[in-house]
């Protein structure tokens, strides 16, 4: 067992289903005996939801949009993600800085260095210890959400959007030193969670966990 616990992130297009895995994800973690807290991004805190809840629906220009997702962030990292990680817990966070370079980044076209300049002020070195990355060609991510409650302001976008996203989170994973590991999300629910369960065990076994 590790002292410290670990941090899992989770990553993909809206529409790829990686919500459907995250109990299951929870389940795996609780059964190796390990506190598990599962929380999102933007969100997790009383005043990141209300900073989510501003940014899903309220237009802003792209400079907003990133410190509004860094300001949730920070509030977040502060209050949530710190303390459990120092009690040993397992972090499963519904998305984090990855989604931030992929959409404001590659998706807006925000200037990635400045991307870079905020997670340095608001991470202070913090990264996850795993990310999974659930990889679903855009418009299959399209077909998909059309069956999903309302569209927030990223659900709205056009698919060539949601193209660029996804080759932010290809060139992400390129440049992570195996942090970032693909899952392909075309396959069915129990097909992505086989899927899951390989990388849980590859990882967790490394570090003693299992
Ligand atoms: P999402 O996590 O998909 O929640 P839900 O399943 O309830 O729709 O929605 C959050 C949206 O926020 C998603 O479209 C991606 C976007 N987002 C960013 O643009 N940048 C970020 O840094 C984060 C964390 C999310």
């Amino acid at each position: 067992m590790v002292d410290r616990g670990w941090f899992v992130t989770l990553e993909a297009v809206d529409g790829a289903g990686k919500s459907t895995q995250i109990p299951r994800i929870e389940a795996w973690v609780r059964a190796l005996g390990r506190e598990v807290v599962v929380t999102r991004e933007p969100g997790g805190t009383e005043l990141a939801e209300k900073l989510r809840s501003m940014a899903l629906s309220m237009p802003m220009d792209g400079l907003t949009e990133a410190m509004l997702m860094f300001a949730a962030r920070r509030d977040h990292i502060k209050r949530v993600i710190e303390p459990a990680l120092a009690r040993g817990a397992v972090v499963v966070c519904d998305r984090f800085t990855d989604s931030s370079f992929a959409y404001q980044g590659w998706g807006r076209g925000f200037p990635v260095e400045q991307l870079q300049t905020l997670e340095e002020w608001v991470q202070e070195g913090l990264q996850p210890d795993l990310t999974l990355w659930f990889d679903l060609e855009a418009n299959e991510a399209a077909r998909r959400r059309q069956s999903a409650r309302e569209a927030d302001r990223f659900e709205q976008e056009q698919v060539a959007f949601f193209e660029r996203v996804i080759e932010g989170y290809r060139s992400r994973m390129q440049a992570s030193n195996g942090r970032m590991v693909r899952v392909d999300a075309s396959a069915d629910k129990e097909g992505v969670w086989d899927q899951v369960k390989d990388v849980l065990d590859a990882s967790f076994g490394q570090l003693g966990c299992v």
